[in-house]
Formats: C-alpha cells, structure tokens, sequence
C-alpha cells in the first residue's frame, strides 16, 4: 500500500505509516503543488494525505480509486466532503490535538495587540526608539474585561480559560447550540450575535469557515463592535471581510486587531495591516508548536492505516460514507 504526502511532515506520523508497512511517497518542494501535478502523483498511490490541498469535486473524481484522504489539519474547508462521501471516499482529519496552541497563539495576538508590541519591536528595529515620552505608545487593559468568542468549541473554550485565568474576563459566547461544558466551568453566556459584537471588548473568532459564517465579520459587524474593541481571528481568515476590517480600524471603528489567518493568504508584504501600531499578525501558525504538529501527524498517519485496512477512520470528517 502507498500514500502521498503533499508536505515533509513530522516523523512522528510517518514513523507509524512504516511501521504499518505503508510506502511513503512525499512531496518535498518547497511550493503548493498545482492541481494537475496532485491527480498525477495520486495515480498509483492508495491514500493521500493532504496539508493544505485543495480537494475538490474535479481532483475527487480522478481519483477516485483512493481509499482515505487523511488531511493533517483540523479544518476541512478546502475539501468537497459532499463529493468524497458520493464517491465512498472516508476524509480523516485532526480534531482535538490543536486546540491548546490554536488557543495560546489567539491569546498571544490579543496581548500583543492591547500593547501593540509587534508595531513597538518593529519600531526599534528602524532605530525609532526615541525619548520616553509618557502620553506615547499607550496600550490597553485586559483585567476584568469582556471576551466574546463566536464558535466555542475546543479551542474557543482553551481561548476562554486562558483569558478567565490570567484576566479574570467574563465570558460571552455566541453558537448555534449551548456548550454546557464551558457554562458550568467559566459561567460563559450564550448571546445572539449582535449582543456579542456589542457588549465584547475582545472578540475572538473560533469557528469554522463555512458558507453561513463567510465573511460575517463585515462593515457592518464592526460598525456594531465597541471603538475601544479588539478583534481575534485564528480560525480562518474567509470569515472576516479584510477591506472591511482595515476600513474599521483606520476609521477608528475598533481599536485592534490580532490575526493568524488572513483573507487571502499568504497576505502581501504591502497589507497596510502590517503597518497599524493595534494589529499583530501572524502566519497561520496556530497549530505551530512541536508537540501539536507531531501529535497532528499521528492522527493522520492513525486515519491513513485505518482506511487502508477498510476499517471506519479513527478520526472521520465523514462518518456517514459508512452508511
Ligand atoms: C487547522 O488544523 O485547520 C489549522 O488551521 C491548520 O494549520
């Protein structure tokens, strides 16, 4: 049995896919591969797993002699699970394992942000370090604030301890359903949408991108939000409106912003983002730390040897391919 691999991953996970008696294929350029170089790659392999590749309905139905397609993300928004599912194709991916990092990395951008450290070590770099000047370079409070977070599941609910921990922050939420978990742990209050826009002084984004949350972070979003607010996104960066965003924070509709996911990525070097004393961005780098990437590559090593055996994925995105 074969697997493509799109990205040298951590060999945490392809030391279980040898183990396993799995040949490993990589992909070891340091660039996206086009569509029609992923089909061709995938011709005589029996799984793929994926980091980052788009796997949509055409790449679906030529290929469609795969056994799995373990993705090594949690996110699977750049994959037709409709298409994979119609064509008894399990989909794996990587739940749980990331939601700590994920979390620290959102609560990283918003203490940067409310002190506008990546602007001030920028500053420095350019030989700005001038006279202390006591009215300059003032940052914001986070102790005994409102965090409103829109999606808690895992992640949102790391987002929530950290801030409750280290700031004593009340804890508004905003889901399709109550988490029960985070209600009785942190006293986290479900809210409508608008109620956490308008009485959030950080908003933090943990949701998945999908058609109803597309670019619900808009002009109108941030119109709502208080001026003194920050906005969080690590989720992804379909989710906000980015000329929406830079417009509300020129024009001093809210005060800051913290991303590790922009719309598009990779942002350009010219983004006046990067140039804004309240926003701190970073690369995707959410689920950046050494122990989450490895315990990211075994689960979908653990999804790739499942669905090579014809057994259901440990880890499925699709169950229902099950019947
Ligand atoms: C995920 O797992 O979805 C992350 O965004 C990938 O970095």
């Amino acid at each position: 049995m074969k697997v493509f691999i799109t990205r040298i991953i951590p060999e945490a996970g392809l030391k279980l896919l040898r183990e396993a008696g799995i040949t490993i294929v990589e992909w070891k350029e340091k660039r996206q591969l086009s569509r029609d170089e992923l089909i061709a790659a995938c011709q005589d392999v029996d799984a793929l797993l994926s980091v980052g590749s788009k796997v949509d309905r055409d790449f679906l139905e030529s290929c469609r002699h795969l056994k799995v397609i373990a993705l090594h993300s949690v996110g699977y928004d750049n994959v037709d699970v409709f298409a994979a599912t119609e064509l008894g194709i399990p989909i794996g991916n990587t739940p749980g394992v990331l939601s700590v990092a994920t979390a620290d990395t959102a609560f990283l951008l918003m203490l940067a942000t409310s002190r506008k450290a990546f602007f001030l070590h920028k500053s420095i770099a350019k030989g700005n370090w001038g006279f202390f000047d006591p009215t300059a370079n003032l940052g914001i409070e986070l102790r005994g604030k409102t965090l409103g977070i829109f999606g808690l599941g895992k992640i949102g609910l790391e987002m929530a301890r950290c801030c409750r921990r280290a700031y004593d922050m009340e804890i508004l939420y905003h889901n399709r359903s109550n988490n029960l978990e985070a209600e009785a742990e942190l006293g986290a209050k479900l809210v409508s949408f608008d109620e956490l826009l308008v009485q959030s002084d950080v908003v933090s984004v943990h949701t998945a991108l999908t058609p109803e949350t597309e670019g619900v972070f808009n002009a109108e979003a941030f119109a709502k939000m208080k001026k003194s607010s920050i906005f969080i996104n690590t989720a992804r960066g379909g989710i906000h409106n980015e000329t929406d965003l830079i417009k509300a924070l020129e024009s001093g509709i809210i005060w800051g912003a913290g991303l590790d996911v922009t719309n598009p990525e990779p942002m350009k070097a010219d983004n006046p983002l990067l140039d804004m004393p309240n926003v701190s961005v970073l690369p995707h780098i959410g689920s950046g730390t050494e122990e989450t990437r490895d315990a990211m590559s075994v689960l979908a090593a653990k999804n790739v040897i499942a669905g090579l055996k014809a057994e259901k994925l440990p880890y499925p995105v699709n169950p229902e391919v099950y019947g």
